[in-house]
């Protein structure tokens, strides 16, 4: 009974003893400055998880290997499909590292497809095929100036007869119209060879001031089969 007394009611000898020394100034001037320098404790502060590290780790990791195989070296025209090492004309690697092909394939599935198809077969009676036709594989030159003005008239491609436009390309760069050239001659079973940015830089420049449509007619008197 008096030990339950004693536990309940006041402090113990001990604790009156430290309240009394809490009083004293000095422990007073210890204890403003020791709240001073201690960050407020906050509520509900607990250590972070052990495995949450390791999943950090884990993603810095991952991150570290996917930018050294992806970053492209932080450039800015990784994406540019005309990206050059060198400016143009500085030597062989430049050359190397347009593919007309590639390049030639972009821009027919954007200007030629829709009218000539996606397999280069073209629509009987409509749009006459670029696959084994003599006007691809045949005389560079008159392929070029297909390509520079246009044509329109009638036509006759691989037995069938076609009456309509060929509209021109003639704003496009002579690197362009090479690349689509060398891309046609080239694909679906085609085997002819590629045609060189200068041949239509030449080509180009043998038309003056001509800006017409050529007739198929007019064409084959040039360049006959
Ligand atoms: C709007 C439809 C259309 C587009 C787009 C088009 N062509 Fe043609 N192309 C024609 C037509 C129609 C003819 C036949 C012209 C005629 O009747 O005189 C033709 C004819 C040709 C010919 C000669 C005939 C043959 O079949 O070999 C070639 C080569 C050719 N086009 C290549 C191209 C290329 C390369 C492109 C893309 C740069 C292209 N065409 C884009 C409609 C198109």
């Amino acid at each position: 009974m008096t030990d339950k007394h004693s536990k309940k009611t006041g402090p113990t000898a001990h604790e009156t003893h430290e309240k009394g020394a809490y009083k004293d100034e000095t422990m007073q001037a210890i204890h403003a400055q020791l709240m001073r320098e201690k960050e407020e404790p906050t509520e509900g502060f607990s250590q972070m998880p052990i495995f949450l590290l390791f999943i950090f780790g884990a993603l810095m990791f991952w991150g570290g290997i996917y930018l050294a195989n992806y970053s492209g070296s932080f450039r800015s025209d990784v994406f540019d499909p005309n990206w050059h090492p060198v400016p143009l004309g500085e030597g062989d690697i430049t050359e190397a590292a347009f593919d007309p092909m590639k390049k030639g394939k972009k821009l027919f599935s954007r200007q030629c497809q829709q009218c000539h198809q996606a397999e280069g077969q073209g629509i009987p009676g409509v749009y006459p095929p670029l696959v084994d036709s003599p006007w691809v594989v045949g005389d560079e030159e008159r392929l070029i100036k297909i390509l520079l003005l246009g044509m329109s008239g009638p036509i006759e491609v691989k037995g069938e007869s076609y009456n309509g436009n060929m509209p021109t390309v003639g704003m496009w760069s002579d690197r362009e119209i090479a690349a689509v050239l060398t891309f046609v001659r080239y694909s679906w079973g085609n085997e002819a060879s590629p045609i060189a940015e200068e041949k239509v830089t030449e080509v180009r420049a043998s038309l003056g001031d001509r800006k017409t449509p050529w007739t198929p007619d007019e064409l084959l008197k040039f360049h006959p089969m």
